[in-house]
């Protein structure tokens, strides 16, 4: 099994985010011995932003190719994606318009675009500073898992899981609780896969 652990956050150590994703791919470690993990950190090593390919030479082309192929090659995708001004890390944006390619990832038709990403399970650790869940007054300000929702539905994955800390800004102890709280999700999101 392949999987894909990418990160975004760029407070390092700090990252609500990164120890959740961390979580994650330990616990398929745990229940996969055959797992093959590829890593990519888009806050220490960002992807140049898309232009016209001038080059397949050039050196932001060929990176391009591998961030796609280990997107295409991974069984199981997890994405460290914090809310940053009710979206997602610019880093994180420019990993998408990498693996958003007309013709891999989708396709337009006469009956409207159509998602080729295959069978590949998604899992998202999203963390964030306020409240934005479903029925909470700042619902309609959520960007971020919106819009992944939406992007990667786009692409053929319509099945997004969340593992989400939010309201980590609002006090210590309210991180805390939602830092566990989104921990103690993993188990049982691992559970699931079995
Ligand atoms: C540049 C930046 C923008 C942010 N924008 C928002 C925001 O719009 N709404 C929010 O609730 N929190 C916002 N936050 C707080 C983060 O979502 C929160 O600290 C989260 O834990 C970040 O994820 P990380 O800990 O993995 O880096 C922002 C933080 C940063 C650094």
């Amino acid at each position: 099994m392949k999987l894909l652990h990418v990160d975004s956050s760029a407070l390092g150590v700090h990252s609500v985010s990164r120890g959740l994703t961390a979580a994650v791919v330990a616990e398929f470690k745990n229940n996969h011995a055959d797992l093959e993990v590829v890593y990519r950190d888009l806050a220490a090593a960002p992807l140049a932003h898309w232009t016209p390919v001038a080059d397949a030479a050039d050196p932001a082309s060929i990176e391009a190719n591998r961030v796609m192929d280990e997107f295409l090659a991974a069984d199981v995708v997890v994405l460290g994606a914090p809310m940053y001004n009710f979206g997602i890390p610019s880093t994180l944006k420019a990993w998408i318009d990498r693996i958003a390619v007309a013709g891999k990832t989708f396709r337009y038709t006469a009956n409207g675009p159509e998602g080729l990403v295959g069978d590949k399970r998604l899992i998202v650790a999203s963390s964030r500073g306020g409240i934005y869940s479903q029925g909470t007054p700042a619902a309609g300000l959520d960007f971020q898992e919106n819009y992944l929702r939406a992007v990667f539905a786009f692409l053929g994955i319509n099945e997004i899981e969340f593992v989400r800390a939010e309201g980590v800004a609002m006090s210590a102890d309210h991180k805390d609780v939602a830092v566990q709280g989104a921990l103690a999700g993993v188990g049982s999101l691992l559970r699931k896969a079995a």
